[in-house]
């Protein structure tokens, strides 16, 4: 489905709302297990952030900021005044920056493989890096080198169909929208006070061997928001909804119909 802007699945079917927000440099597809899951218990929302997928955009000047007002256009267009967020890793610092400026609209939240802090100098080095290894190199060379710091090394050596599946949509976005982006993650403000001023019900997941969002730096999450649970996915590392769908899946199912 699609309106003027974005691309985007919707279930249509049941009054409570899932939005998934994908992370970068993906596009909604990554959350089609989560989508096949939880559409019999609730109406599931997947969209493609501007540029990536099939959402257009018609400038590069992104940021984090940009794409909460997008969502917030298609929370707005759909007529969805109260829905649970779940994002994971940049969607997740949607969701955050979300919940900051628009927490009427927010009822429960799924944070997946994220965090709270701004990047650092190291941080931001990195984004400008990576952006001239793309200029230089190509995206090619990017696409393998981010692989290697979001999957286990089990699931590249196993060949999980996930890692294609993934390759695929990173070899398949707009290099634009990922350069832009890169600056646009540098550049995002930090939400570590947003923390404790959470007042509904969250759900802070990572993977055990995540090196962008790892369990030290998510535990320190959950202990500032004040209604969270917490789980450490085993055998996966950034992408545990592709990882370990299973526990994923059923984790956010337990949090969602309040069972331990
Ligand atoms: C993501 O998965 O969205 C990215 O890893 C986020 C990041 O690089 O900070």
């Amino acid at each position: 489905m699609s309106n003027h802007k974005f691309n985007y699945f919707d279930s249509k079917k049941g009054d409570d709302v899932i939005v998934f927000i994908h992370g970068f440099p993906f596009n909604c597809k990554m959350w089609d297990g989560q989508l096949d899951y939880f559409r019999d218990y609730y109406r599931c929302i997947a969209y493609d952030i501007r540029g990536f997928g099939k959402s257009k955009t018609e400038h590069y000047y992104f940021s984090i900021d940009l794409f909460v007002e997008d969502l917030k256009e298609l929370l707005d267009e759909l007529s969805l005044p109260k829905v649970t967020l779940c994002g994971l890793s940049m969607g997740g610092y949607i969701a955050l920056r979300f919940i900051e400026k628009y927490p009427q609209y927010i009822t429960r939240l799924v944070l997946c493989n994220t965090k709270a802090e701004a990047d650092n100098n190291d941080g931001k080095a990195g984004r400008a890096n990576s952006v001239q290894k793309i200029l230089k190199e190509g995206k090619a060379a990017f696409v393998d080198g981010f692989i290697h710091a979001i999957f286990t090394d089990n699931s590249i050596k196993e060949n999980n169909p996930s890692v294609d599946a993934i390759k695929n949509m990173m070899m398949a976005a707009d290099e634009k929208a990922i350069c832009h982006t890169l600056i646009a993650l540098a550049a995002r403000t930090d939400t570590t006070n947003v923390l404790s001023t959470i007042q509904i019900p969250t759900l802070i997941i990572t993977g055990e061997k995540d090196i962008i969002a790892p369990p030290k730096i998510v535990e320190e999450m959950h202990s500032k928001v004040s209604k969270s649970e917490i789980k450490i996915i085993p055998n996966a590392a950034h992408m545990s909804n592709l990882e370990n769908p299973e526990i994923f899946n059923q984790t956010i199912l337990n949090f969602l119909t309040n069972k331990k």
